[in-house]
């Protein structure tokens, strides 16, 4: 630390990535990525793309808006792009909260918004999980704050219904829900259809996960118009060129590819499914996901020494030093072989621990 930094910002705690490796060859199942690489049409839009970088890029996504209109179905004044959808975020909390209006977070999910909070100074209410690990949308609707809902949730992959999202937005029209769809596409229900009737509903999503496209970095966020041009001045006031050309072409590609995006998540639900399975068999607590990753408990073996095992065999997953989560391993849904190869490798070292 110099001694040129805001005496505010000293203890400051960032957020900390999952690990990128860049020496060995891992199997990487630590991040969420998809295992698949981009569509071919966003590959090849990116590719075109490239030869234009001498110039700046269109600072309001025009082309990419208006894809991302007839995919989603909304309207371009209900969309904004982000340079991947933590940026957004970031800009949420400098637009809906302040000391007065802190954020309300579920005790376990998307550890960014804490950091966010922090740098800000967001104070932050925290809201309990079942013991199931459920979200139990009263506490969250009792809370004075900006909502901020990871769904599916972030670390579980447990979704709740678009119902309980209703009520949640409805109980207080004068409380902002913002709804983080970053996994939505495994197969939870979407809040989408209801940010026409609810102006006090901000949905967040990116095309990290199901697109293929967390390298490229692009997040949307589509609510009312009112809020989407706070968010702008956020924007344009920080990095109007925020998405740069290559994401901008790749972005289109890879949001009107609906079929290559579909079959990649259909196969990565499945594959979830049957290394979930295949858990429970080894006497692992699985929990229900609707992401593109476990929560999963290998019961009386050490999960931090599982951590610690697979990593020295060649394959990443995520542990988190924190109270509830501190028996359990996340690990992201990858190829079939991929899971294969995590199943084998988890079984051969609880063998060996016994
Ligand atoms: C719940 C949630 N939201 C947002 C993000 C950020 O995604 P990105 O910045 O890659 O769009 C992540 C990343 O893992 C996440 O888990």
């Amino acid at each position: 630390m110099s001694r040129f930094l805001r005496p505010g910002l000293s203890g400051l705690t960032p957020y900390t990535p999952g690990e990128q490796p860049r020496d060995i060859e891992f199997v990487k199942l630590n991040t969420n990525e998809s295992p698949f690489p981009p569509s071919a049409y966003a590959q090849r839009l990116a590719r075109q793309a490239a030869g234009d970088l001498n110039l700046y890029c269109d600072p309001e996504c025009t082309a990419l808006k208006q894809a991302a209109s007839e995919v989603l179905g909304v309207g371009k004044d209900r969309i904004l792009f982000s340079n991947g959808s933590d940026e957004v975020i970031a800009w949420a909390f400098q637009a809906f909260c302040d000391a007065d209006t802190p954020a309300v977070l579920t005790e376990i999910t998307y550890g960014f918004y804490s950091s966010c909070a922090a740098l800000y100074n967001v104070p932050v209410v925290t809201v309990p999980l079942r013991d199931d690990f459920t979200v139990d949308i009263r506490p969250l609707a009792g809370a004075r704050g900006t909502v901020f809902l990871a769904n599916p949730n972030a670390q579980t992959g447990i979704a709740v219904g678009t119902e309980l999202i209703r009520n949640l937005v409805s109980s207080d029209p004068d409380r902002l829900v913002i709804v983080d769809e970053a996994y939505v596409g495994f197969g939870a229900p979407s809040a989408l259809c209801l940010t026409e009737e609810y102006p006090n509903l901000l949905i967040i999503r990116t095309l990290s996960k199901s697109h293929s496209m967390a390298g490229a970095r692009l997040g949307i966020a589509i609510g009312d118009p009112g809020l989407i041009s706070d968010l702008e001045k956020i924007r344009c006031s920080f990095n109007p060129y925020n998405i740069n050309r290559m994401t901008q072409a790749a972005g289109i590609g890879a949001l009107l590819d609906t079929e290559y995006c579909r079959a990649n998540c259909a196969t990565v639900a499945s594959n979830r499914e049957y290394t979930a399975k295949e858990l429970r068999r080894m006497g692992f607590r699985v929990l229900p996901s609707s992401a593109n990753f476990l929560l999963a408990s290998p019961g009386k073996a050490d999960a931090e020494y599982l951590y610690r095992s697979l990593r020295s065999e060649g394959v990443l997953v995520r542990h988190f030093d924190s109270p509830r989560l501190r028996d359990w391993i996340r690990v992201t849904i990858g190829t079939r072989e991929q899971m294969d190869t995590f199943l084998t490798k988890t079984g051969k070292i609880l063998g060996e621990k016994s």
